[in-house]
This record gives C-alpha cells, structure tokens and sequence, in this order.
C-alpha cells in the first residue's frame, strides 16, 4: 500500500554510494529528506543533485540529512557523482542509494508503471526525528524540484510542531502566521501570543511569526 502522512517511514537495508546504509540508524535522532531520481547521467537529476550539495549549509541548519536514489549500482553513481560535482560546481556530500534491485523504490512505491514501467519519478519524503512521514511530493520526470520549496515546507513543519499555528499561503521565513482553528480560548492565545493577534475572522486569526525577534 502506498505511503501516507503520519506513516512510520519503512527501514531498509541498501547499497549507496556511501557504502551500506541501515536507513533508521543513518536518520539518527534528525530530519530526513529522501528523494528519487529516474536514472544516473540525466540532466535535470544532475542540476537537482548540484542544487542539493549547495544547499548542504541550509539542510544542517535544520538538522536535516540529505538522502538521494536512482535505480543504478554504485559504480555508476561514482562515475555520475564526478560529473555532478564538475559540471555544477559542487561536492556532493550526501549519499545516493544504489537501488538496482529496486527494494527501496518498491518499499517507497517510487516506480509509476503508466508514467514509466522501470524507472522512478521524482518522489519526495520529507521525514521527522520520529521517522514519521511529514512530506510527500511527486513530481514527473521532466520537471526538477524546487528545494527552495522544500526547505520552506521543513521550516513549516518545524515552526508548527512548535506552537500552535499554521502557515498560510505562499507563506516565508519571518512572515505573519496562522493561529489553529482548534484554539479557542482568548485567554490561552493571549498567553501563547504575547505579540498580540488580529483576527479578521473569527476562524482566521493571524500572528507574528512567534519565534522571529520584532
Ligand atoms: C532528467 O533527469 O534529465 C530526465 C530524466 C528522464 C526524463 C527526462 C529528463
């Protein structure tokens, strides 16, 4: 059955170009991101790869491991690291599993038969310290992933496992945010917000970012 949000992320054991992983103890006590790449040597995986070696400095800062996969062996993921890394400027410093025997993209359901009968799309698993899955994106092998988008929907669900809100629309770092339907009690928001609230609705109350100095 497929993956759903609040899932337990399946453990695996697999191959990558980092040797052996065991997936849970690899994840830590961190935030993972694992995401899958139709096959080595493509372009549009090589500029996601490249984009994802950059971005290493904003990953660590919200304590989130980077995991890539295509249905490759390792020797080709070596040979495609070297040309990731020349042709983007980078180094890549995350592992990419090396899943020829396609265990973790059917454990995953990465393979779409009517989109492509071997090779996986572009999944996406953003998944928390409680191994839950928080996130899931699927996107067509044609179209590369915005991880600036990424890196914001993690910064959403870090600040709303936080405190008591929820982030709107188009929503980024340091703008006002969405107090839960759920609270109801003025004297409980008072407290929570001491930065005050304005509701424009009774159902839609909005707040400064609780945890962004003013
Ligand atoms: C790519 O990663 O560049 C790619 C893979 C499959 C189809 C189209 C593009």
């Amino acid at each position: 059955m497929a993956l759903r949000l609040g899932d337990i992320a399946p453990d695996f054991e697999q191959d990558s170009s980092e040797g052996r992983i065991r997936f849970h103890e690899w994840l830590g006590n961190g935030w993972g991101v694992l995401f899958s790449h139709p096959a080595d040597f493509t372009p549009v995986c090589t500029t996601e790869l490249g984009l994802t070696a950059k971005l290493k400095d904003e990953f660590a800062k919200r304590n989130v491991k980077a995991i890539a996969l295509s249905v490759d062996p390792v020797e080709s993921h070596l040979g495609w690291i070297q040309d990731i890394n020349d042709t983007q400027g980078c180094q890549v410093n995350f592992p990419i599993l090396a899943d020829a025997d396609r265990k973790v993209s059917e454990l995953y359901d990465m393979i779409h038969p009517n989109a492509n009968e071997t090779l996986t799309v572009r999944s996406l698993f953003v998944i928390d310290p409680n191994k839950k899955v928080r996130l899931i994106i699927t996107y067509p092998a044609s179209t590369g992933r915005n991880f600036n988008e990424i890196l914001r929907v993690i910064d959403s669900l870090q600040l709303t496992d936080k405190y008591s809100v929820a982030t709107p629309g188009n929503w980024q770092q340091g703008e006002d945010v969405v107090i839960v339907p759920s609270l109801k009690d003025e004297e409980v928001i008072k407290q929570k917000f001491p930065k005050g609230y304005k509701a424009i609705r009774p159902y839609l109350r909005m707040t400064p970012q609780p945890d962004k100095q003013q």
